[in-house]
């Protein structure tokens, strides 16, 4: 006999007795203890210490927040007004860190001169996490990959910090403003009921009242963060879409919608607006219908008697 035939009859004779059953489940066990520990985020020890580098960050974001936004929402962030009582920017107790993100990484916030509207403009250098750093040049890259790294973790602490003053709106999990995860159709149907009055039914934006507008949405620049956290928190002219509003499966569906559509090419000719395929084709349908109808008609009309050959 050979001696791979003797190791599995011994195997065999091993795995008949009683006890083994328990050895196999028991050695599995340990061994996804094992495997769960590695995985698993804290210990107690790295517990602690997170802790502690918790702090630092929220007093890093405090530091950032008094030297870029405290002259305008006051020292902690409770608002300020001008010498007749008004306004000069909100209180930012309970705002949220969604709101924060989308006003500082559109560029809107800090804002810089006072209009019926604060714009969208480039970030500033301290907050700038859509940097381009697609260079060729190996130094440049690694350069600019540092800066929007640390623009990231500046922005995160801000974040923090502000949300620490009082609770609001979270920035959503990259799993809930994924586009390939959302429902297109049902998208688009949501974005026509809600949006699309001030949006344009193709996101191209348009003019509100007292020379305030709605930005477009069709361009890249608008990130599906940003536009969850766009309904979420409502900046501005633009009304709040919490979840009961809006479920976070149709802000998904919505943001699925408005990527989709603009990553499909224009076909060209006349597009009826790219109101989507169900238009057209019902456009398509009851003009062909009506063809057909008037071809039937003419068919099988009765041929005046007078054309009758004679
Ligand atoms: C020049 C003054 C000014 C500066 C500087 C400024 N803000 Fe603002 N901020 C405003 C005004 C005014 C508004 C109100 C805009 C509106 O709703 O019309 C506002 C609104 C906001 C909102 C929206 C609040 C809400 O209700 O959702 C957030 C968040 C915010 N600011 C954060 C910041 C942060 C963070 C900074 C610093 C990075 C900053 N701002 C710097 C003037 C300023
Ligand atoms: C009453 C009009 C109105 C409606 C309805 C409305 N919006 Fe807006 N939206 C605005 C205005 C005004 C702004 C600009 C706010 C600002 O600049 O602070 C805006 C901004 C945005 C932005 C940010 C764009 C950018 O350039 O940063 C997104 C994204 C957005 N809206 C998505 C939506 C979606 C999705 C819906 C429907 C669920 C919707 N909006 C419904 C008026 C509206």
């Amino acid at each position: 006999m050979t001696r791979t035939g003797i190791s599995v009859k011994r195997i065999t004779a091993w795995r008949r007795r009683p006890w083994a059953g328990y050895a196999v489940v028991l050695a599995a066990l340990a061994a996804i203890g094992v495997v769960y520990a590695g995985f698993s985020p804290r210990s107690d020890r790295a517990e602690a210490q997170s802790s502690a580098q918790a702090a630092q960050d929220l007093k890093h974001g405090q530091q950032l927040f008094n030297k870029n936004c405290a002259s305008c929402h006051g020292l902690n962030a409770e608002g300020t007004k001008d010498a007749k009582g008004n306004p000069i920017a909100p209180s930012l107790i309970g705002v949220g860190a969604a709101s924060v993100d989308f006003q500082v990484s559109t560029g809107r916030m800090p804002a810089m001169n006072p209009g019926a509207q604060i714009p969208r403009k480039e970030p500033i250098p301290d907050f700038n996490t859509s940097i381009k750093t697609d260079f060729e040049e190996p130094e440049k890259r690694e350069a600019a990959e540092k800066q929007k790294a640390q623009a990231e973790k500046n922005l995160a602490d801000l974040r923090a910090w502000i949300a620490s003053l009082g609770g609001g709106p979270e920035v959503p999990p990259a799993s809930a403003v994924d586009p390939d995860k959302g429902d297109v159709a049902l998208g688009g149907k949501l974005f026509r009921t809600n949006c699309a009055q001030c949006h344009n039914f193709t996101g191209q934006g348009g003019a509100l009242t007292g020379g305030k507008y709605a930005p477009p949405l069709s361009g890249d620049d608008v990130t599906p963060t940003q536009m969850y956290e766009a309904m979420l928190t409502g900046p501005q002219a633009m009304p709040v879409f919490n979840d009961t509003t809006l479920t976070p499966q149709d802000k998904q569906a919505i943001i699925s919608y408005l990527v989709k559509t603009r990553e499909e090419p224009n076909p060209g000719g006349n597009g009826l607006g790219r109101i989507g395929p169900v238009s057209e084709g019902l456009a398509g349908w009851l003009i062909g219908i009506g063809l057909l109808v008037l071809a039937a008609m003419w068919i099988t009309a009765k041929k005046p008697k007078k054309l009758k050959k004679s």
